[in-house]
């Protein structure tokens, strides 16, 4: 997994998270051909990559870690910021290098910026020679086969019923114990700012016995928690007479009830009391208490919440039509600690220098986050995008210094926050999973605990995908560190 922060918009003060993008590694099972992604964006993206690496998989690609030696590159793009899309664009001209003495070899453009950008993208990309929507995934095989024979090829048909359902990804970059499962697709919210909902369509929800399948093959290959994710977890929504299938349950009786998101997270909780689950991203519009509730219900359910509120004034919510307020993200903060907690980790995501955001409204934000003391967040300035209701109503009005400098304010304040909730966790007793080595030293593994905190602790004869409870004897404002108490511990 790469860990290169060069994307100056984006920062985030859990530092050790960011991650700009992943390769496809090295799997010889034989097959004919070579293919290499690289996936830029949010998870739902790398997720998507998984898909795709199934479908070629089935028509005869083994992946590779290097381009060079690729008779296919898909890069599965992002739009949400310019930046993102200049990132793409650099690594299309060293991709078209290669391209250049290897001519057979196939260039792909997937994802959202495929989806944005459409013919445009295969008219001022001259080396590209396939382009690719979210949703038309299942016609790559047919649209390299023809680009084998010098014939380009365009799919964004935008679905309303794609889930990709049937299809097992094939886990990339994995650790073997962490997965995500897409639980939906698309989103149904116009936040004026951005470009989602164009890249990737209506929202739509995939059916709940899949997604507890995929979760119980994953827990049977060693797995040992799942992320459900989506653009917006709480809208979750499937019934079997919407989706004109009939379901039976175990004892054969027709199930017509509808399945939201409280109900599907129980289901994947039941899957095995030592499968954790996460989920993410939560809108504040739509969290209920019955998801509260259904958290505070299951040990393995992580009491974890990724909340984000862009912005701490009504005004400028309003703007960005988040359909909530200051007052109501504030309650629903209230809620949140009232069920589940002072221990309950809450993140967020922030944009500064929204259109004609001023000083004031952007001391609400800091204020906002004095008040909710976030645990981390993802932080960006506005990066106005091309389509979008905000584009075309609003003026991009606020300098880039006051935009950075206002970025750079949030920042500093969310370090002394981090460091701030970090510290409470001194002291305290916690089970943590391991996922992998530490990255700065051999001698120590890398866990999280159920709040998502990345928690160091000395390697001992433990291993990934071991379950410890530790005591936190210290910590920096983007991680924790633990003393072993107990390996193993008993997971209710
Ligand atoms: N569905 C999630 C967000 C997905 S995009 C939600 O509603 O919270 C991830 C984050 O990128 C957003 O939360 C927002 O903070 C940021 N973002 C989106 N569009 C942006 C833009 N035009 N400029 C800067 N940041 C943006
Ligand atoms: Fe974008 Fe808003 Fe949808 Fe999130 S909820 S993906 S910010 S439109
Ligand atoms: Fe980017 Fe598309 Fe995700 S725009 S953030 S890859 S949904």
């Amino acid at each position: 997994m790469n860990n290169l922060i060069k994307d100056i918009d984006f920062i985030s003060a859990e530092e050790a998270q960011v991650c700009d993008f992943k390769t496809t590694e090295d799997e010889n099972t034989g097959k004919s051909k070579k293919l290499y992604i690289e996936s830029y964006g949010c998870a739902m993206n790398f997720s998507d990559s998984e898909i795709v690496a199934s479908i070629m998989k089935e028509n005869g690609f083994d992946t590779t870690s290097n381009f060079e030696e690729a008779d296919v590159i898909f890069l599965n793009t992002c739009s949400i910021r310019e930046k993102a899309e200049q990132t793409v664009r650099k690594r299309l001209t060293d991709f078209g290098r290669v391209k250049r003495r290897n001519p057979d070899l196939t260039i792909g453009v997937l994802g959202c910026m495929a989806e944005r950008l459409k013919e445009k993208l295969l008219e001022e990309e001259k080396l590209v020679d396939v382009v690719v929507g979210p949703d038309a995934y299942r016609d790559l095989p047919n649209l390299v086969l023809a680009a084998e024979d010098g014939i380009k090829g365009i799919n964004t048909f935008l679905s309303r019923e794609e889930t990709y359902a049937d299809i097992a990804p094939v886990r990339l970059n994995s650790n073997g114990v962490t997965a995500f499962i897409s639980i939906m697709r698309g989103c149904d919210n116009m936040c004026s700012f951005c470009v989602v909902p164009f890249t990737r369509g209506r929202e739509r929800s995939r059916d709940p016995f899949s997604i507890v399948k995929e979760a119980e093959d994953l827990f049977a290959k060693g797995y040992r928690e799942v992320t459900l994710l989506g653009q917006n977890v709480d809208s979750y929504k499937w019934s079997p007479e919407e989706n004109n299938k009939q379901r039976l349950n175990k004892k054969g009786e027709e199930v017509s009830e509808i399945v939201t998101f409280d109900l599907l997270l129980e289901m994947v909780a039941l899957v095995d009391p030592k499968l954790r689950v996460r989920f993410s991203t939560s809108h504040p519009k739509d969290i209920i208490d019955a998801v509260l509730y259904t958290i505070k219900k299951y040990d393995n359910i992580c009491k974890y919440i990724h909340l984000p509120v862009q912005s701490g004034n009504s005004r400028v919510l309003e703007l960005m039509n988040r359909t909530y307020d200051r007052d109501w993200y504030l309650e629903r903060v209230s809620k949140i600690r009232e069920i589940l907690g002072e221990e309950c980790g809450i993140s967020s995501d922030m944009i500064t220098g929204f259109c004609s955001e001023t000083e004031a409204e952007h001391q609400d934000t800091l204020s906002l986050m004095d008040i909710v003391k976030f645990d981390f967040s993802y932080m960006f300035f506005y990066s106005e995008r091309p389509g979008t209701l905000a584009a075309k109503k609003y003026a991009d009005d606020i300098p880039l210094e006051v935009k950075k400098r206002r970025l750079a304010e949030i920042i500093t304040k969310q370090s002394q926050l981090s460091l701030e909730r970090n510290k409470l966790d001194i002291g305290q007793e916690q089970i943590i999973l391991i996922e992998g080595s530490s990255k700065k030293s051999d001698a120590e593994l890398k866990a999280k605990n159920s709040a998502n905190k990345v928690v160091i602790l000395p390697k001992g004869n433990y291993k990934i995908g071991d379950y410890v409870k530790v005591r936190i004897t210290d910590c920096t404002p983007a991680t924790l560190f633990g003393e072993v108490i107990e390996h193993n511990p008993t997971l209710s």
